[in-house]
């Protein structure tokens, strides 16, 4: 059966544009995927950062205007890349045309705007919608989730899961939007890295009963445009310890998502332990997962030992690489997209996928929950 060609087209062609543009032309790795996408269009306010698109042959569309896209009939998916304080309106006007859509997180600069958001959805119901959340493909954190989903921890005794930056601690690096509260939102890094922590725990069903905050502000000004001082107001750093429920047991889980954790490039960390066992992956050490277990060991006693996998290249769409080889980041930007083409083909199973609108909307109750607990000092319910 040949696969089904979609047109994708990108709006913000950005860090995360160029990125998207370059998993989609590593389809052919993809072993047997239902659906053949093609990038066509990009749009960009910018027409400088569309010059870049001209290496890929088959975009035939550049235009700083996304209306343009949006009137295109010959478009069939688009994926937005822009400022939080812009989601909400062009996801809406993706949504009103009917095209399918894969968001970039927060979803929206605040909770009302994602519930906007989903209202616009829910009156056009023939767009698919995901949002963008890549570390949990890979492999490394597909073995865990399946390790917890398999029962194997036994009664729960806590879970961590930690998204760390740590480019920040260079104090010299200029502003951007991301460090502006007008263009980041309120919620600062959690907005802007809280989707990586919350996916894979909201995924396994621990939505948090409560929670409580420590958010730090420890950068208040960094260099603007002409290299003057100008104020950097968001939050560099949030640790939040909640109560969640697993198999009806509640646990503590904590999540820290920050900007300024010194030597950590991007690096994703994920860890559940039970009375019978345990599971950790960190994309520090991408091809390893840990695994706990009470074991016997030859010619000594009975032992708690923390086993590693090394586990290859594989993750939740089967490739063409060679199962031994390692797997990175662009990886699990094309395992996402797999991911995402499937489920809007129908065919993604029960595999892992993109995460859900709802679960994103979902953050921003977090975030203000973390926000008030802060503030007041005190958890908050959910
Ligand atoms: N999934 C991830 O790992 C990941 C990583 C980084 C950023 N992001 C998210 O991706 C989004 C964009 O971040 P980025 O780092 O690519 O930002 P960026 O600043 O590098 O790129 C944004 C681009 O959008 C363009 N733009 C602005 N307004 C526009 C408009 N009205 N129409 C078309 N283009 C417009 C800008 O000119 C710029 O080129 C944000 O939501 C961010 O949180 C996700």
């Amino acid at each position: 059966m040949s696969a089904e060609r979609v047109n994708v087209a990108i709006v913000g062609g950005g860090l995360m544009g160029r990125e998207i543009a370059a998993a989609i032309q590593r389809w052919p790795a993809l072993i047997d995927h239902p659906v053949r996408p093609r990038l066509t269009a990009v749009c960009d306010i910018n027409p400088a950062a569309l010059d870049w698109f001209d290496e890929i042959d088959t975009v035939v569309t550049k235009t700083t205007d996304y209306a343009d896209i949006l009137a295109d009939d010959s478009i069939d998916v688009v994926y937005v890349a822009v400022r939080h304080d812009l989601h909400e309106k062009i996801y809406r006007d993706v949504i009103a045309s009917g095209k399918s859509l894969l968001a970039e997180k927060p979803f929206g600069i605040d909770g009302a705007a994602a519930q906007a958001v989903l209202a616009e959805m829910a009156a056009h119901p023939e767009s698919f919608v995901r949002c963008s959340s890549e570390m949990p493909f890979f492999p490394g954190a597909q073995l865990a989730i399946d390790y917890v989903r398999s029962g194997a921890l036994g009664t729960i005794i806590e879970a961590r899961n930690s998204f760390l930056h740590s480019s920040d601690l260079d104090l010299s690096k200029p502003v951007n939007w991301k460090r502006q509260k007008q263009f980041c939102g309120e919620a600062g890094v959690l907005n802007d890295l809280g989707m990586h922590t919350w996916h894979v725990p909201l995924r396994l069903g621990w939505a948090p009963e409560s929670v409580y905050a420590v958010l730090q502000d420890l950068v208040p000004e960094r260099p603007g445009p002409d290299g003057t001082l100008v104020p950097c107001d968001t939050w560099e750093n949030a640790v939040l310890h909640s109560r969640a429920r697993h198999e009806g047991v509640q646990f503590p889980l904590t999540t820290e998502t920050k900007r300024i954790a010194p030597g950590q490039k991007n690096t994703w960390e994920f860890e559940a332990i039970g009375l019978d066992g345990g599971v950790r992956f960190s994309t520090k050490n991408p091809k390893s997962v840990e695994v706990f277990a009470v074991v016997d060991v030859p010619g000594g006693g009975r032992e708690q030992v923390w086993q590693q996998i090394d586990v290859g290249s594989q993750s939740v769409w089967p490739t063409v690489t060679g199962p031994i080889f390692e797997s990175g980041f662009s990886d699990s930007i094309l395992q996402m997209w797999a991911a995402f083409l499937a489920e809007r083909h129908g065919s993604l199973g029960d595999r892992f996928g993109a995460a859900r609108p709802e679960e994103a909307a979902l953050t921003h109750d977090i975030y203000r929950a973390a926000l008030q607990s802060h503030e007041e000092g005190r958890a908050v319910t959910l």
